[in-house]
C-alpha cells in the first residue's frame, strides 16, 4: 500500500513517532443532576479503573485531546462504539464564541460579544496537521468496539490526506464511505474574481473497526417525483397510495415457482397457493379486469423509504435563526449527528466526540438514549455543551472533568526541561512574559514585578491557598523598600491556576489588613496551548467579586446573588460598554447546597437562553436534616470565567 510521509512522522532514529499514551488521572470538578448518594459514588468510582455498566456516568471533559484520549484508554479501551469527530480543518482561521448581552433596559436592544472560541492554526502547515491527527487516530482505534465505527468530518481540502493516513490506522479494506454533505447550496465568490466552482460540501470518512461493523441502515423518504411515478393509485375509502407489483415467479419451474390457476390466470406464482389466497382474503391481491394477471398491493405507508445513500443533501447547515443555534462557530446540525448516530450505534452505546465544539453530538446522543463521553479544549465549548446538555427533558446524570494539574505537570515536563528547579524557573519566566511582568530574583514567593506591583506565581500542582497568600505577605513586607528589585507601590499581583474557594475574600481581607493590595489573576488554559500563545491570545482576567445574601425560615435557605463585579482592566472595551448592570455579567450560575470541600455538586442551576434569555438571581431549598451545611454558589460569566462562593447555615431541628 502506498504510504503518505509528512515531516514529523519519523523520529531522527527512522522510526514513527509513537502517540502519547500516558495514563493520567482525570479529577471530577462537577456532577449535574446527580442524587447524594450516587454523587459519592461516582467520585469513589473515577478514582478507579472499574467500568461496570452500572457505574457508567456520561463525561464531558475540559483538555487537550492529547492527554485525555491516553487518560480515557485505561477505562474504556475497546468499549465505544462509534466516534464522531469534526477536528478544524487546517484552515489558519479563528472561530469564535457570540455571546448575548441582554440589555439591562427596553430601550436598547441586546448586543452580542464575540470571543474567540479556538483557533485553527493548522493551515500554517499540512504536515503538523496529519501528525496530529495521526496520533490521535492511533488511540482513538483502541478505544472503539471490534464493531465500532469512526466518522472524520474534514474539509474538502484536507480530506483526501486525511483518508489516506486513516487507511494506514484503520486499514484500508475497512473504509466504508466517503460521504459528501452539502452544507449550503450555493457558494461564489466570482466577483471577487475567484477561478474555482463554488465549494459547498464537507467530506465525512467513514472506518469501521473491523468488517463486521454495527450498521442500521437508514432510510430516506421517497421524492414526489417517485411517488407520482410509481405509486400512483390511491385506496378509495382508506386513502393509501400504493403501487402494483409482479407476482409471478421469474425463472418458473427451474425457480422452483408453483403453477396453478388464480382468479382464471394459470401462471408460475411467487407464492404458494395457500399465501396467495390468504393475501386476497387481505385484499392485497388484485385483479384490475376479469383475465388480467393478478398483481400485489404494495402500500407507500409500509416501505421504507430509499436506503440512505452516500451523498446527502437533505441536511442544513444551522441557520442564523434556528432555534438548536448557540452562536459557536462551526457547530453542526442536529440532524447530521442524529442519522449518524442511528446509522452505527444502538441505544446505551458509548459514543465520543473527542472536538467535541458545542456539544452537538453528546446533545444528539443523549436524546437517542446513547451513553457519551466529550472532550474540548475550549472553555466556551465546555460551557455551551453542558448548557445544551441541561435544556434536555429527562438529562440523565453527567460529569465534568478535568485533568487539572496533571496535564499542567506533563506539559511543564515537555517544555521546560529536566531537573525540577531549572524547570520552576523556566515556566515562572514563561508565565512572567506572557503577563508582561519581569522576572526578580532574591525571593522565594515573589517572581516579577509589573508596572511596580510584584507577581507570585502559582505553580502547576497546587490551587494558591489562604496559606499560600501568607507566605506572599511575609515575603512582601520584607521585602519592601529594600534592594534593587524592591516594589514601589504596596501592591501584589497572585498568578494561579485554581485558587481554594475562600482565598478571594478572606486572603484579600486578610492582605488589605496588612496594607497590601493583592489582587488574585486567572493563569488561562490557554497557555497550554502553544498556537493560543504564538497568537498573542493569553488574556489573564481577575477573580470576580461575588456578594450572596442569605435568608432562612426554618429548615428553608434561599439564596440571591446581589452584586458581581469583574476587574475591568483585562476586559474587552466592547463588552465593557454593553454591560451597565452587574446581572448582565452572568450566563450562568449553579448551587451545591452541600459541599463537602471535595467535587462541586450541581443541583440547581439557572441560564439565559435564546428562549428564556432572563436571569432568575434567586433560590430556594429545604433541608430535610439538620445541622451544618456549606453551601457553594458557581457563576459562570458571559467570558466563559467561573467565580465560586461558599457560604455557611445552621439547619435547626424540626421544631414540634
Ligand atoms: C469544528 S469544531 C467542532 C464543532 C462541533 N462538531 C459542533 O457541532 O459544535 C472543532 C473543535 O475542536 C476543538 N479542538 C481543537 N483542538 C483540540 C484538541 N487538541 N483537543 C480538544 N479539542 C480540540 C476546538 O476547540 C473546537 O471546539
Amino acid at each position: 500500500m502506498p504510504e503518505l510521509v509528512w515531516e514529523g512522522k519519523y523520529g531522527s532514529d527512522g522510526r514513527k513517532l509513537a502517540p502519547l499514551r500516558v495514563a493520567l488521572p482525570f479529577q471530577t470538578v462537577e456532577t449535574v443532576n446527580e442524587s447524594a448518594q450516587e454523587r459519592q459514588r461516582s467520585l469513589d468510582l473515577f478514582g478507579t479503573s472499574r467500568t461496570a455498566d452500572s457505574d457508567w456516568r456520561n463525561r464531558l471533559i475540559w483538555g487537550d485531546n492529547k492527554y485525555v484520549l491516553a487518560a480515557l484508554l485505561e477505562q474504556l479501551s475497546g468499549k465505544v462504539r462509534l466516534i464522531y469527530i469534526d477536528p478544524p480543518f487546517a484552515t489558519g482561521q479563528d472561530f469564535s464564541f457570540r455571546a448575548t448581552i441582554e440589555s439591562s433596559d427596553f430601550v436598547r436592544e441586546a448586543s452580542v460579544i464575540e470571543q474567540k472560541a479556538y483557533r485553527d492554526t493548522w493551515g500554517r502547515g499540512i504536515d503538523s496537521f496529519l501528525q496530529m491527527l495521526y496520533e490521535r487516530f492511533a488511540i482513538m482505534y483502541d478505544l472503539l468496539t471490534e464493531d465500532g465505527t469512526i466518522y472524520v468530518h474534514m474539509g474538502w481540502e484536507v480530506a483526501p490526506y486525511v483518508r489516506v493516513v486513516l487507511d494506514e490506522i484503520f486499514g484500508r479494506s475497512h473504509y466504508v464511505n466517503q460521504v459528501i454533505w452539502r452544507r449550503q447550496t450555493a457558494h461564489s465568490d466570482v466577483g471577487q474574481g475567484s477561478k474555482h466552482m463554488g465549494p459547498i460540501h464537507d467530506v465525512i470518512l467513514v472506518y469501521g473497526k473491523g468488517s463486521d461493523y454495527q450498521w442500521n441502515m437508514q432510510y430516506q423518504p421517497y421524492s414526489e417525483a417517485y411517488i407520482g411515478a410509481f405509486y400512483n393509485n390511491v385506496e378509495p375509502d382508506t386513502g393509501r397510495r400504493y403501487r402494483l407489483s409482479d407476482i409471478t415467479g421469474p425463472g418458473g419451474a427451474a425457480k422452483g415457482n408453483p403453477q396453478y390457476e388464480f382468479l382464471g390466470v394459470t401462471r408460475y406464482w411467487r407464492f404458494k397457493r395457500e399465501r396467495m389466497e390468504e393475501m386476497y382474503r387481505q385484499g392485497r391481491i388484485v385483479q384490475t379486469n376479469p383475465g388480467t394477471v393478478p398483481a400485489q398491493k404494495r402500500y407507500l405507508d409500509e416501505m421504507p423509504g430509499v436506503p440512505l445513500q452516500d451523498l446527502w443533501l437533505d441536511i442544513n447547515t444551522v441557520q442564523p435563526q434556528a432555534l438548536e443555534r448557540v452562536g459557536y462557530d462551526t457547530q453542526k446540525p442536529e440532524a447530521l449527528l442524529d442519522r449518524i448516530i442511528r446509522l452505527s450505534s444502538n441505544p446505551d452505546d458509548i459514543v465520543g466526540d473527542f472536538f467535541a465544539g458545542s456539544g452537538t453530538t453528546v446533545t444528539v446522543a443523549e436524546k437517542l438514549g446513547r451513553r457519551w463521553v466529550a472532550c474540548d479544549l475550549s472553555r466556551f465549548a465546555i460551557h455551551t455543551t453542558r448548557k445544551r446538555l441541561l435544556g434536555i427533558a429527562g438529562l440523565r446524570p453527567f460529569v465534568v472533568q478535568n485533568l487539572g494539574k496533571y496535564e499542567r505537570q506533563v506539559w511543564q515536563m515537555a517544555e521546560f526541561g529536566e531537573t525540577a528547579a531549572a524547570r520552576a524557573a523556566a515556566y515562572r519566566a514563561f508565565i512572567l512574559e506572557l503577563y508582561n511582568a519581569r522576572p526578580v530574583s532574591g525571593y522565594t514567593w515573589l517572581h516579577g514585578l509589573k508596572l511596580g506591583r510584584l507577581v507570585h506565581v502559582g505553580t502547576v500542582d497546587a490551587p494558591v491557598t489562604v496559606g499560600d497568600v501568607k507566605q506572599i505577605a511575609v515575603e512582601f513586607r520584607k521585602a519592601v523598600g529594600k534592594g534593587v528589585d524592591s516594589p514601589s507601590t504596596r501592591s501584589v499581583d497572585v498568578l494561579g491556576w485554581d485558587f481554594a474557594f475562600e482565598v478571594n475574600e478572606v486572603a484579600r481581607q486578610d492582605a488589605a489588613k496588612a496594607g497590601i493590595d493583592m489582587r488574585f489573576v486567572r493563569i488561562p488554559r490557554e497557555v497550554l496551548d502553544k498556537r493560543a500563545v504564538d497568537q498573542g491570545d493569553i488574556h489573564f482576567f481577575e477573580l470576580a467579586a461575588l456578594a450572596v445574601g442569605t435568608q432562612q425560615t426554618k429548615r428553608r435557605v434561599t439564596v440571591t446573588l446581589t452584586n458581581f463585579i469583574i476587574p475591568l482592566d483585562d476586559v474587552p472595551e466592547d463588552v465593557q460598554r454593553a454591560v451597565n448592570k452587574w446581572p448582565q455579567w452572568i450566563d450562568y450560575w449553579a448551587v451545591d447546597w452541600d459541599n463537602h470541600g471535595d467535587t462541586f455538586h450541581n443541583e440547581w442551576q439557572t441560564y439565559r437562553s435564546r428562549r428564556d434569555p432572563i436571569l432568575e438571581l434567586s433560590t430556594s431549598h429545604e433541608y430535610e436534616e439538620p445541622g451544618e451545611y456549606t453551601i457553594v454558589v458557581k457563576v459562570i460569566d458571559i467570558l466563559g470565567n467561573d467565580t465560586t462562593k461558599s457560604l455557611s447555615v445552621t439547619v435547626p431541628d424540626r421544631v414540634r
